[in-house]
């Protein structure tokens, strides 16, 4: 198993090759790091964080359907065929089940040192100028207007809600991104995420000046 990582590298690159820019195998790669990052100044299971780093979103629910099922069976039957330990592969699938924020009105049910680094990690993906380009990037995707100052964002949206929304790209900077930074777990994971924060501030600032015509 000295290659797992590698291994797994591989496999979710494959499944991956289609995948829209802000959830593509550099999403991973960048989560991967950022988790790597994190972990320096957590006690936790590194091979855990590595793996449900890599494999956290190798079939996100919002590409297949809404159908949570397809990512963490698909990471089972892959780390099965590895060899990994049982209850690695619990954990990693528990990882995978449990980091998505789907409108933030959604209970964790599951809890470890292991999920808090992985989430934070994808967390930080999501803010600073890499969230920006991501979230008009995935707007783009779904045909989405980048702003309209008649549709107010929404903060009572359940999880189904969330997934169906069709509000311009703008609202999800209120809906989602500058939820945030309040819901890190990690010491690290504080720090990035209060720096990131305060560039999408200065972002939408300079956005909503640009939209007036202020010169
Ligand atoms: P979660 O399920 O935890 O919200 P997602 O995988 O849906 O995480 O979101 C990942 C990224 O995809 C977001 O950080 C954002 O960049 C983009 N994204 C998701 N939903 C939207 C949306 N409605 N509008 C714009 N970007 C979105
Ligand atoms: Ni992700």
């Amino acid at each position: 198993m000295t290659n797992l990582i590698d291994i797994t590298i591989a496999f979710v690159k494959a499944q991956l090759a289609q995948a829209e820019g802000g959830h593509d195998w550099f999403h991973i790669e960048r989560v991967y790091n950022n988790a790597m990052l994190i972990a320096e100044g957590e006690e936790c299971d590194l091979l855990v964080v590595q793996l449900g780093a890599l494999l956290h979103d190798i079939a996100d629910s919002k590409f297949h359907d809404g159908d949570e099922t397809v990512g963490p069976t698909l990471a089972w039957r892959f780390l099965s065929a590895q060899g990994v330990a049982e209850d690695t592969i619990i954990h990693v699938v528990n990882i995978i089940e449990n980091i998505s924020f789907k409108g933030g009105n959604f209970e964790r049910k599951f809890d470890s040192a292991e999920l808090d680094i992985v989430q934070d990690a994808d967390r930080l993906d999501a803010l600073g100028a890499i969230g920006i380009a991501r979230a008009f990037n995935y707007g783009g995707f779904k045909n989405r207007a980048l702003y309209d100052p008649a549709i107010p964002p929404n903060l009572t949206m359940d999880k189904e809600e969330y997934k169906k929304t069709t509000a311009p790209t703008i609202n999800h900077f209120y809906e989602k991104l500058l939820l945030l930074r309040e819901r890190m777990n990690t010491t690290t994971g504080k720090q990035i995420a209060e720096a990131r924060h305060q560039y999408m501030e200065a972002f939408l600032e300079q956005f909503y000046g640009e939209w007036k015509g202020e010169r």
